[in-house]
């Protein structure tokens, strides 16, 4: 087979972060197709996006997809351990995708990370994405990582659910004094960071974090504030709010909050401490959205179950 390397793949462009991803590259004139394993769910972008399988358990299939693609971009994580998927075939999945890539000749790859990911970490999470990290540092291509804090956007999950929550309690509980810090990136800024580093040919790695700096009560409050709800903030033991939450998951069908994500936040694991390299404010966003922003609940296993919906 004799293709030109001239398309860009983009991991679940019908997703999140892929999505944006994939209309800044459409925007540049850039040729582009997904992997995804939801190829059924409303494509935003007609006909212009073709859908691949990922085809993990079939490494030269998935290297078939990628032998006419030069950049390949790889937002596919799992967010949590649960019995239909677990971090340990995120990471299996992810390395055979590294493997493809390399045999197919792609040039690049941009991969989509977590701000401060370690080895050392007693979290799933950090440390598997810490070992993807070296393995595609220690490959033969052509790399950036983009280590992203925490999203926000009208798909997003925790900022669109803490204003569910305020909505609807009298009393949010935020985890312990709730003063660990994070510094929010919008999804389209994430996207633009991506698709520059796409261009270059020089191995990198970048945080993704934007303008405001907030603490984790003082974002709560913020989002109280612009959306004028009287909700009253305190803080209470982080096993306390991680029961609450249970609870709440099992009320909406989810799981809302995992205890390494609240042991993240306290660590101020979604703080990356550099010159952000977003522009866009929570605050001018949530202001924008305010009518929209958490009439309804956004759920993160509803997304993995139903492979037909959009995001929205
Ligand atoms: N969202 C955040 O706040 C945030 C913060 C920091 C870092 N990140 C990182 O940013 C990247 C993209 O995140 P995102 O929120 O934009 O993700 P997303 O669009 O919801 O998903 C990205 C890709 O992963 C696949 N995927 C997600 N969960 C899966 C599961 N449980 N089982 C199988 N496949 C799954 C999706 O599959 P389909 O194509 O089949 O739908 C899609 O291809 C991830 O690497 C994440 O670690 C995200």
């Amino acid at each position: 087979m004799n293709r030109s390397k001239r398309m860009h793949a983009v991991t679940g462009a019908y997703g999140y972060s892929g999505k944006y991803i994939t209309r800044r590259l459409l925007a540049k004139g850039e040729e582009v197709i997904t992997l995804t394993n939801s190829p059924d769910r409303p494509n935003p972008f007609g006909g212009e996006v073709q859908a691949r399988p990922f085809d993990f358990d079939n490494l030269a299939k998935l290297t078939e997809s990628l032998a006419d693609v030069d950049v390949l971009y790889i937002t596919y994580w799992v967010r949590f351990n649960h019995r239909h998927f677990t971090y340990a075939q995120a990471i299996h999945n992810t390395l055979t995708l590294f493997d493809a890539a390399e045999a197919a000749g792609v040039r690049r790859i941009v991969y989509v990370s977590i701000t401060n990911p370690s080895g050392n970490s007693p979290l799933e999470y950090f440390r598997g994405k810490a070992k993807l990290e070296k393995a595609l540092q220690t490959s033969g291509l052509s790399n950036a990582i983009i280590r992203p804090t925490v999203l926000f956007g009208p798909e997003d999950i925790l900022v669109n659910n803490i204003a569910w929550t305020l909505r609807r309690l009298p009393v949010f509980g935020v985890f312990g004094d709730g003063q660990y810090r994070l510094e929010p990136i919008h999804v389209d800024d994430l996207a633009a960071l991506i698709v520059e580093h796409g261009q270059h040919d020089k191995n990198v790695t970048v945080n993704a974090n934007g303008p405001e700096i907030f603490s984790y009560r003082q974002m709560v409050e913020t989002i109280r504030d612009i959306l004028k709800l009287r909700c009253k903030i305190i803080g209470i033991p982080s096993r306390v709010a991680h029961a609450i939450g249970y609870l709440v998951g099992k009320c909406v069908g989810d799981v809302t909050i995992t205890r390494d994500e609240i042991h993240a936040l306290q660590n101020e694991l979604l703080f990356a401490n550099t010159p952000p390299t977003g522009t866009i404010r929570l605050t001018d966003y949530a202001a924008e959205h305010a009518p929209d922003l958490g009439r309804s609940y956004h759920s993160e296993l509803k997304r993995r179950t139903n492979r037909i919906a959009a995001y929205t």
